[in-house]
């Protein structure tokens, strides 16, 4: 099943989403359906509140489909450790077409549950530790645009606000 991606400025994007408690196969079709909706988007990360569920869950494949191995699922994830830093430009589903370089850590080490509720870690650089904190920053209602400079946000905000009044969004 495919799901709608939800845009800024819906109120779910903003929230801090719940913990997942229940690893069951409804969890296992959500991941696979939250895959698809992500690929279908053209989308190198996903997180459950992008689509409507506040919950801390996220998908990532910075290959996209091009390595099996680099499909990640992080439940209740956590940054543990965190190293350098880096900064590169980020889109995101929720924010058609806005571009702009984040600072972010360089290398990260996050601590999650896999499906079946089992705890694992797993470490990042590059395009990985971006993803990571990309989508772990929306399970605690955090956009990428709100890391940039007050003026940069202000000039996002107004952007964003003008193309909605246009339906250009
Ligand atoms: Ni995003």
């Amino acid at each position: 099943m495919l799901y709608e991606i939800i845009k800024y400025p819906d109120p779910v994007l903003e929230k801090v989403a719940e913990p997942v408690t229940r690893f069951d196969d409804e969890l296992a079709k959500l991941v696979d359906d939250m895959f698809e909706s992500m690929y279908t988007a053209e989308g190198i990360g996903l997180a459950a509140p992008q689509i409507n569920i506040s919950k801390r869950l996220t998908v990532i494949d910075t290959s996209f489909q091009k390595n099996p191995d680099d499909k990640v699922v992080l439940i209740n994830p956590e940054i543990v450790s965190r190293e350098g830093s880096q900064y590169e430009e980020e889109g995101c589903l929720s924010l058609p077409d806005v571009r702009d370089k984040v600072k972010r850590a360089a290398w990260v080490k996050v601590r999650a549950q896999n499906i079946k509720g089992e705890f694992f870690e797993i470490e990042g650089t590059e395009l990985l530790a971006r993803a990571f904190q990309h989508e772990i920053d929306h399970l605690d209602g955090i956009l990428f645009f709100q890391h940039l400079s007050r003026l940069k946000k202000d000039l996002t905000m107004r952007s964003i606000r003008k193309r909605i009044k246009n339906g250009d969004w």
